[in-house]
């Protein structure tokens, strides 16, 4: 893939486990990143549980594998993630504190985070960070958020510092590492409405207010052929059009292939697979179409191959096949959908 766009972040998550595995345990998984992307992910290995395990104790060894690695091999890293409401450590979780106490242990997180990764000059690995994760619920409101029907979902960052995590988060980050681009990530904005609008406006009080912020990351973990393809431009659309302009990037891309509640299906057929390549090249060349060379983030795919994609076991255990390689490591027709588009 990444012979045909050099100047294109094509970038995939890296399997990890817990503290201590070798990050890219696999040969045959370092050869398929080396020929064909340019960029990495961590999935898990860069979130706050992992870096901060104990309060005020960092854990780098694994995560400085995996960005040695990358510079080594010409690579660079989008970092996942500094503010999260979940994979937080169990200190983390349940912190002891006032507003400015809070305030003070989430900025140090960022802080410590980034200049540890930061490098001097403008060669930096890691380009970019994921600073706020998944802030919002489905109708728009922040997570955390006290509904009439009190089911907000639980974010320990609303709920002890209210909004102003999210700008305070930017400011600690940019201080940290000015060069690295700074995004807001989250799921479903690629067809849900409201919840786009509301990053959407985020976004523009930032820039009214003087607080950085790079990009959008849209995680586009979807299903085949859901949502439409005009759905995916409208939406990826509503961002490039921001004024000032910002960065447009697909962060976690997959396509589960067994949408819920039809009959599962226990083997993927050729059909199937050329639909799936078609849907990915359809994503690609909708993006390229839609989003201009300057605000262009590039696109990310959670995971390299398909046995070992988290939505084998999210939400429940089940067989998928959401990504560009098969178990035995070689290409499915998805990764020719994508190299065409
Ligand atoms: C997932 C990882 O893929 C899993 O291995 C882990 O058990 C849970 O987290 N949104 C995100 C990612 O921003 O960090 C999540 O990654 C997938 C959803």
């Amino acid at each position: 893939l990444k012979a045909l766009a050099p100047n294109f972040n094509i970038g995939v998550a890296v399997p990890a486990g817990g503290f201590g595995n070798s990050i890219i345990d696999r040969p045959e998984i370092k050869t398929i990143i080396e020929q064909h992307f340019n960029q990495l992910s961590a999935e898990n290995i860069m979130k706050p549980t992992y870096l901060q395990p104990s309060q005020g104790e960092f854990f780098y060894d694994d995560s400085d594998e995996l960005v040695n690695y990358a510079k080594d091999n010409s690579l660079t890293v989008h970092g996942h993630v500094f503010v999260w409401h979940s994979q937080i450590a169990p200190w983390m979780q349940s912190f002891q504190g006032d507003k400015a106490a809070w305030i003070t242990m989430m900025e140090n997180h960022i802080t410590q985070v980034a200049t540890h990764f930061e490098e001097e000059g403008d060669n930096d690995t890691v380009v970019s960070w994921d600073v706020v994760n998944e802030a919002f619920m489905e109708n728009g409101k922040y997570r955390g958020e006290k509904t009439t029907d009190d089911s907000a979902d639980e974010s320990v960052w609303f709920e002890n510092i209210g909004a102003e995590f999210l700008p305070l988060s930017y400011k600690a980050a940019r201080a940290a590492d000015p060069d690295a681009d700074l995004y807001y990530n989250d799921y479903n904005l690629i067809w849900n409405a409201d919840k786009l609008d509301a990053v959407i406006s985020m976004v523009n009080d930032f820039h009214n207010n003087g607080v950085p912020i790079d990009g959008i990351g849209f995680q586009s973990h979807i299903s085949l052929n859901s949502p439409d393809i005009s759905t995916i431009q409208a939406h990826l659309q509503k961002v490039v059009d921001i004024r000032p302009k910002i960065k447009v990037k697909i962060t976690e891309l997959d396509v589960r292939m067994n949408n819920e509640g039809g009959i599962p299906l226990t083997y993927l057929t050729s059909e199937r697979a050329d639909e799936q390549k078609q849907y990915y090249y359809d994503i690609v060349k909708t993006y390229l179409e839609t989003v201009p060379e300057d605000q262009r983030g590039g696109i990310t795919i959670w995971g390299v191959i398909d046995g070992d994609s988290w939505l084998q076991t999210w939400p429940e255990p089940t067989i998928e096949w959401p990504l560009l390689f098969f178990n035995d490591y070689t290409p499915k027709p998805a990764l020719q959908g994508f190299a065409n588009a």
